[in-house]
């Protein structure tokens, strides 16, 4: 597929009679290149993590996304639709391009890993016939509020990720960089641990003496757990989203399953107990419970992201409401 840069894009459209603007924001992250490319490709978080955007994609590929994003815009408070094309270029860097009336703007993000963490270059170019160079610094006022928000939506999607690293977790994506389709498959189990144990044993009395929200298991990650109760029985659920890593607790809780707060992955409860020790597990595609005797769970995870390539998930969900 012909793909053309930021630079060339410019150019050509300069060559054309037009003129052009650029704004350029650097940005610092503890978080690597891998997590602001799967944050820009990631597709279905759109509409969930971002409150001004509703976005429709008549077109997801692997290396491309048409979009129309019914965008609230900053200053204006006003709702429009805006077609915007996103393809990745070149490895961790991509470009976007638009049109608001008169004016085009073509964007580039680049991310580069340095010591500690990335720096995230984002290049917005605004471009127009030099007869409406006058309200071009009200566009780019508009565009670098607009960027701040989304922003501020997006980090802690990123920072996230990189706490689950910081403990030996890791994210599985065949590819050296994302694809936008792959984004899409929120059922599969990305996220994994990298090194360490991926079963652990927990006493049952620590369930049923549980208080609601303490932690039990390790303290972060695939293997920590929460508990709620629910009519004298109390339920354990994972404190992180299998999918890639989004952080649950009893606040994502909707009709009594978690609604994953980044994608809207549904979650079923893994285990449940009264104060009799009757249990129940739960079929889960991701964990395997067992008891080992009459005070000890032990609870694994499939920890295997490759396994999910053939989509068994969609046989596991026809079967459970998992
Ligand atoms: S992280 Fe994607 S659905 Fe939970
Ligand atoms: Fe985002």
């Amino acid at each position: 597929m012909l793909k053309k840069s930021f630079e060339t894009i410019i150019s050509e459209l300069e060559n054309e009679g037009y003129s052009s603007k650029i704004l350029q924001v650097n940005m610092n992250g503890r978080y690597t290149s891998k997590d602001s490319d799967w944050n820009y490709k990631d597709v279905p978080h759109l509409n969930i993590v971002h409150e001004s955007i509703q976005s429709v994609q008549p077109v997801v590929s692997n290396s491309y996304v048409g979009s129309i994003n019914l965008t609230k815009l900053p200053i204006f408070g006003i709702e429009i639709p805006i077609v915007v094309v996103n393809y990745e270029f070149d490895e961790y860097d991509q470009i976007y391009y638009s049109s608001f009336g008169p004016f085009l703007i073509v964007v580039n993000t680049k991310s580069k890993d340095k010591p500690g963490g990335v720096e995230v270059e984002s290049r917005f170019a605004v471009v127009n016939k030099p007869l409406f160079n006058f309200l071009v610094p009200l566009i780019l006022k508009v565009i670098k509020k607009n960027n701040d928000v989304l922003m501020s939506e997006d980090m802690p999607m990123r920072c996230r990720k990189a706490d689950l690293r910081a403990i030996n977790h890791d994210f599985y994506n065949p590819d050296k960089t994302y694809s936008f389709d792959f984004t899409e498959e929120i059922y599969r189990a990305n996220a994994y641990i990298k090194e360490g144990k991926s079963s652990i044993k927990i006493s049952i009395d620590s369930i049923i003496n549980n208080n609601k929200e303490a932690v039990i298991g390790e303290k972060e990650g695939i293997m920590s757990f929460f508990t709620t109760n629910k009519d004298q029985k109390i339920l354990l659920w994972p404190t992180t989203c299998p999918h890639e890593g989004a952080k649950l607790n009893s606040k994502c809780m909707v009709n009594q399953r978690i609604l994953c707060p980044w994608h809207h992955r549904r979650i079923s409860h893994l285990f449940e107990i009264d104060k009799d020790r009757n249990f129940k597990i739960i079929p889960s595609i991701d964990y395997c419970i067992e008891i080992i005797d009459d005070n000890t769970l032990s609870i694994s995870f499939r920890n295997s992201p490759e396994y999910y390539n053939t989509k068994p998930y969609e046989v596991f969900r026809a079967n459970n409401i998992g």
